[in-house]
């Protein structure tokens, strides 16, 4: 009998993905979503790339009775956890709106697992959790700083997490910190659903590919970097998502109760070598212009992948090229 999985926010950038990578390694699914960031034919999408559908319930965490109603009915073995608001500027304007989906969501859904004797979790976290980093690459051991709402809900779920697993002795959790996952599916079936203006710099330059954007502001080039422009780990969604299968079989072949790794390449490119990337893709120009840095960002994070690698038996395997050409088929097929 194949596992079954339970995935909150499946139907959003990397939810979507993993489940894309779920079907396809056997996995039985139920996908939840309350589509507040995600559109309904993102389901059609998946289930033309899984090649049948993908069981779906429209739900929202922060509705106690009803996501332990479902954790009940349909006991899953695992629980992947992504349904949460993400927008760094947003939570700044709406701390009490982040604090209430992200914590509350959370909250109901461990006391659901706990309910129905649910104990295994995988759960999305983020390098925002290292705040303005030490040093670089990163290693999981650094310092923990969130630095706005967003961030400081991150840390708050992780450490919720992990006073569970001290709590309940049969209770698993891998916590994925993300560093900066782009690019889509190569069917240009699913990809990023950015709301309004893109944040990020990813589905931005791909905008403005797509002539739906005059130029890219470039955040800085005054930074301490090779050419002066904030450099990031850019990682394929693809590999993201197979890091969460891994994760799983990571969790039942060691037993560990508690795993905590980055998911990066450990190669950092900056905005510049993005756009031009990105160009060569597109086989388009990209216009660009020097802007003022953008509050809050740093000049350099990317992650040390070595833990990942030797916990998760899992390593990125697209690089930037990948990213670039996949997120650009799919905003080709979003015009
Ligand atoms: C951002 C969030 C981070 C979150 C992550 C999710 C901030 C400060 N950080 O990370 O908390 O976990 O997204 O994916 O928002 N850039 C431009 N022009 C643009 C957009 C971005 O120059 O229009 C630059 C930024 O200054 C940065 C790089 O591109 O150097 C990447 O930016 P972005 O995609 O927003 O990611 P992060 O800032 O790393």
């Amino acid at each position: 009998m194949s596992k079954k999985i339970l995935v909150t926010g499946g139907a959003g950038f990397i939810g979507s993905h993993t489940v894309v990578e779920l079907a396809a390694a056997g996995y039985e699914i139920l996908l939840i979503d309350n589509f507040s960031n995600s559109e309904h034919w993102i389901l059609d999408r998946i289930a033309k790339v899984c090649g049948n559908r993908i069981p779906f319930k429209h739900l929202d965490l922060r509705d106690a009775n009803a996501i332990s109603a479902c954790v009940s009915s349909y006991r899953p073995d695992s629980v992947i956890h992504f349904a949460a608001l993400k927008s760094v500027g947003e939570s700044v304007q709406q701390p009490l709106a982040y604090y209430e989906n992200n914590l509350t969501g959370t909250l109901n859904l461990l006391q659901a697992m706990s309910n129905a004797g649910c104990n295994q979790l995988v759960f999305s976290s983020s390098a925002t959790v290292y705040g303005v980093p030490e040093r670089c690459p990163i290693t999981e051991d650094a310092p923990l700083d969130a630095v706005n709402p967003y961030g400081r809900t991150k840390l708050m779920m992780e450490n919720v997490i992990r006073d569970v697993v001290t709590a309940q002795p049969d209770f698993q959790a891998a916590i994925l910190r993300y560093f900066n996952p782009a690019g889509a599916h190569p069917s240009g079936e699913i990809g990023e659903l950015p709301l309004g203006v893109p944040n990020n710099l990813v589905p931005f330059v791909a905008q403005v590919a797509a002539g739906l954007r005059p130029q890219v502001r470039i955040f800085g080039n005054d930074y301490p970097t090779p050419d002066g422009t904030g450099v990031r780990d850019y990682i394929h969604v693809c590999d993201v998502a197979k890091a969460h299968v891994a994760a799983l079989a990571a969790l039942d072949d060691s037993g560990v109760r508690e795993l905590t790794v980055n998911l990066g390449t450990g190669r950092g490119y900056s905005v510049l070598e993005i756009v031009h990337a990105f160009q060569t893709a597109a086989g388009l120009p990209i216009p660009y212009a020097f802007v003022e840095r953008r509050p809050g960002d740093v000049a350099e994070c990317y992650a040390d992948p070595t833990l990942s690698h030797r916990a998760l038996s899992w390593h990125a395997e697209h690089g930037l090229e990948r990213i670039c050409e996949d997120a650009w088929r799919w905003q080709r097929g979003l015009r």
